[in-house]
């Protein structure tokens, strides 16, 4: 049975952003689990793979993947989120049982805290069998898209908000710096202000990565058009942005 999991934060999908503690763990361990779903999500668990491949060039290790179950669409969103966690942590302990190593990376995309269950899943696995879990950071979707855009996050004495649509319905106007994840909706068209900013960008990281940013009012349409121009090309899209009011802006220049 598995005694000890590793957490790898392996970056939004490129290999030059894993961090130099994922590489040594890579190159030594003797397992790594792999979580295996539905076009994008062939694509997630491939670019895992392709990772570990480069990396590992013995390959003198053992790949699981792991089939979780895809998330029943609810309004109660929570509830159904809590749940499908709890089975996917019941899938896990059984391989976790059956392995004979003591030791498996779990490869996770990005950063591990940040939009992933992955934390609470493996807390929930130690309530029921004796195991181990340490968390090795990756470097997450928005460091890169603000490498990419040449742009501070947090300005002086300001905040910075992370949310998804979810959130954003929230607020009819955005005061405060956001990034957002997870927004398959276009959530931006609902915000008339003028001095709103995004800055936004698709597949990053990867080659087919692309960059678009302005005055929110002027752009939106383009972005509107360009993604949904992609996600029929690709099949599926993974994007993120920023919402950042102006004057903030302002302050900085
Ligand atoms: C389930 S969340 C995982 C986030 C991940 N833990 C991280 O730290 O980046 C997936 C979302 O992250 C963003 N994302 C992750 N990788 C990305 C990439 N390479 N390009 C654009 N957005 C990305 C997208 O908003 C995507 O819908």
């Amino acid at each position: 049975m598995v005694k000890k999991v590793y957490l790898i934060g392996m970056g939004p999908g490129n290999l030059k952003y894993l961090t130099l503690e994922a590489v040594d763990l890579i190159k030594r361990l003797p397992l790594f689990l792999i979580p295996l779903k539905s076009s994008k999500k062939t694509y997630l668990t491939e670019k895992r793979k392709e990772i570990l491949y480069k990396i590992r060039k013995d390959q003198n290790f053992k790949i699981v993947e792991i089939p979780f179950p895809e998330r029943k669409r609810s309004f109660q969103y929570k509830e159904a989120v809590i749940s499908w966690r709890r089975k996917k942590a019941e899938i896990l302990i059984k391989v976790l049982q059956k392995e004979s190593t003591e030791e498996a990376g779990f490869i996770v995309w990005g950063d591990p805290s940040i939009y992933d269950g992955h934390i609470e899943i493996f807390k929930d696995v130690q309530k029921q069998i004796p195991i181990e879990f340490e968390i090795i950071p990756g470097i997450s979707a928005f460091q890169i898209l603000s490498a990419k855009h040449k742009i501070p996050l947090t300005k002086i004495a300001g905040s910075l908000l992370f949310t998804t649509p979810r959130g954003l319905k929230k607020f009819s106007e955005i005061k405060e710096n956001t990034v957002v994840f997870l927004d398959n909706y276009e959530s931006y068209r609902k915000f008339n202000q003028e001095d709103l900013k995004i800055y936004w960008g698709a597949y990053l990281g990867t080659e087919k990565e692309v960059l678009l940013s302005g005055r929110l009012s002027e752009i939106k349409e383009k972005i509107i058009e360009l993604r949904r121009k992609l996600r029929k090309e690709n099949g599926w899209i993974m994007e993120i942005y920023f919402l950042l009011p102006e004057d903030k802006i302002k302050d900085e220049e």
